[in-house]
């Protein structure tokens, strides 16, 4: 189980997270709100080890991850979408979703399998996935960054801000394979970020509020 311990964070100079204690158990979605500048991108990359953390831990399986730096960390079974995709445009969305696997160093069988079960989760990938990178869409390119944080994230997948800017029917495709996945891996925990919260609808099994880089134990309205 992942679990922050009194963690805080600084950019720049300036704390950005502070204290955050929270645990976060297999089998959740567990959405964390908050409004523009509250932290929840830094909340993400501090777990993925993307930014150091200036005070706390960071535990998986009560191992501290302090020694896993950030391209360990999806080995450990950590799936990250950020905010701006980042969908190769040179390679196929295939190649795209192949890729984090093939830097583990995955053996060919297990990829197929996962990236079988990926198209299963998120079928509007399955056309997709001889195109280039360059040719999607913004929302197509959520769902391919939804897809490859899930050829990875076999433990926890991290979602930043997935609904931001998808239209309607893309929004309802992406909300029902983050449905499909968690009904289907109870051993998957989920993490989405929203500053909306009516964006995630009913998905969510607990919201938190962070609020100028603190977690609030109370729900505080974010419009
Ligand atoms: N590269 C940076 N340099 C300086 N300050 C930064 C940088 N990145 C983030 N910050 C600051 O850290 C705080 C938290 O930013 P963060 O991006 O985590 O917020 P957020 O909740 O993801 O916001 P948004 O909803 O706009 O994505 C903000 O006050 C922001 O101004
Ligand atoms: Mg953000």
């Amino acid at each position: 189980m992942l679990k922050l311990h009194k963690i805080s964070a600084r950019i720049a100079g300036i704390t950005v997270l502070r204290e955050i204690e929270l645990v976060l158990p297999p089998g959740q979605l567990i959405a964390v709100v908050g409004r523009n500048g509250a932290g929840k991108t830094t909340l993400l990359r501090a777990i993925m080890g993307l930014l150091p953390i200036s005070a706390g831990r960071i535990t998986l399986d009560g191992i501290d991850l302090g020694g896993a730096p950030g391209h360990r960390r999806p080995s450990l079974g950590l799936g990250y979408a950020p905010e701006d995709r980042v969908i190769y445009p040179t390679f196929s969305v295939e190649e795209n979703l192949r890729l984090p696997c093939e830097v583990l160093g995955l053996p060919q069988r297990e990829i197929a399998q996962r990236l079988e079960r990926v198209i299963d989760v998120v079928p509007q990938l399955a056309p997709m996935l001889s195109r280039s990178g360059a040719a999607l869409s913004g929302g197509q390119g959520k769902m391919a960054a939804l897809g490859r944080a899930l050829m990875v994230g076999t433990r926890y997948v991290l979602l930043d801000e997935p609904f931001q800017g998808l239209a309607p029917v893309l929004a309802n495709q992406y909300a029902e394979s983050l449905q499909r996945l968690h009904l289907s891996d109870k051993s998957l925990c989920i993490i989405v970020t929203e500053s909306n919260r009516s964006l995630l609808r009913d998905l969510p099994d607990d919201t938190l509020t962070l609020e100028r880089g603190e977690l609030q134990s109370s729900p505080v309205e974010t419009s």
